[in-house]
């Protein structure tokens, strides 16, 4: 039975909800869903309503050449044995959104419109999970290099990229934990 047919209620969507690393590749979400999971996701909480995101969505071409430019990062970094095990992982990945943040001159909206993205992405995460899809945000060395901003038409003097979102359809979901709550409590008088 799917999540949407037992209509868990949000506690349950937000507390069920992983970071997916190993997807389906029978399986490719329609694009529709995940215009749909931005559109709602644009209804989170952002100051002024500065709206300081925006979406890219790679077609094969551009994903072929980002995990070109992966590996070639990871073979300096690391190794050639790395990269040829990084190439082989991220074509794998069934779904691939670029987000990024607009970028300022004033410290405290960049820090606030960051913020904005990632009550943002939570609510895209928590949209596609209800449908059964699963996210994986990566933040990895790649989202920061120029090569990057050039291969997917962006200006990194406007606008900074948060990360690379793959979806698809978990084909594990894993196990984690959080710590009591009573650790992050702080009870005053
Ligand atoms: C800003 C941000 C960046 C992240 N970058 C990565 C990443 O580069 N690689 C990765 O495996 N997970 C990344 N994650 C996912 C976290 O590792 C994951 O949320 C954490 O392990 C908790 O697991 P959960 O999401 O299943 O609760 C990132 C999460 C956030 C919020």
């Amino acid at each position: 039975m799917s999540k949407k047919e037992t209509a868990h209620s949000i506690a349950e969507i937000i507390v069920g909800r992983r970071t997916i690393h190993e997807f389906r590749t029978d399986a490719i979400p329609d694009e529709n869903i995940i215009i749909k999971a931005i559109d709602a996701a644009r209804w989170a909480p952002n100051h002024h309503l500065t709206e300081p995101w925006q979406f890219y969505i790679p077609g094969q071409e551009t994903i072929k050449n980002i995990i070109e430019l992966n590996s070639e990062i990871v073979a300096v970094k690391i190794g050639t044995e790395a990269a040829a095990k990084k190439k082989q992982r991220w074509s794998r990945m069934p779904g691939w959104l670029v987000v990024s943040c607009d970028r300022s001159a004033d410290k405290l909206k960049m820090k606030e419109d960051y913020a904005a993205c990632c009550c943002l992405m939570q609510n895209f995460m928590l949209y596609l999970w209800e449908q059964d899809i699963g996210v994986k945000w990566s933040t990895g060395d790649v989202i920061r290099d120029e090569r990057f901003y050039d291969l997917l038409w962006i200006d990194p003097d406007t606008e900074e990229v948060i990360g690379i979102f793959w979806y698809g359809y978990p084909e594990e979901i894993p196990v984690t934990v959080r710590k009591p709550v009573e650790q992050c409590l702080v009870k005053l008088p």
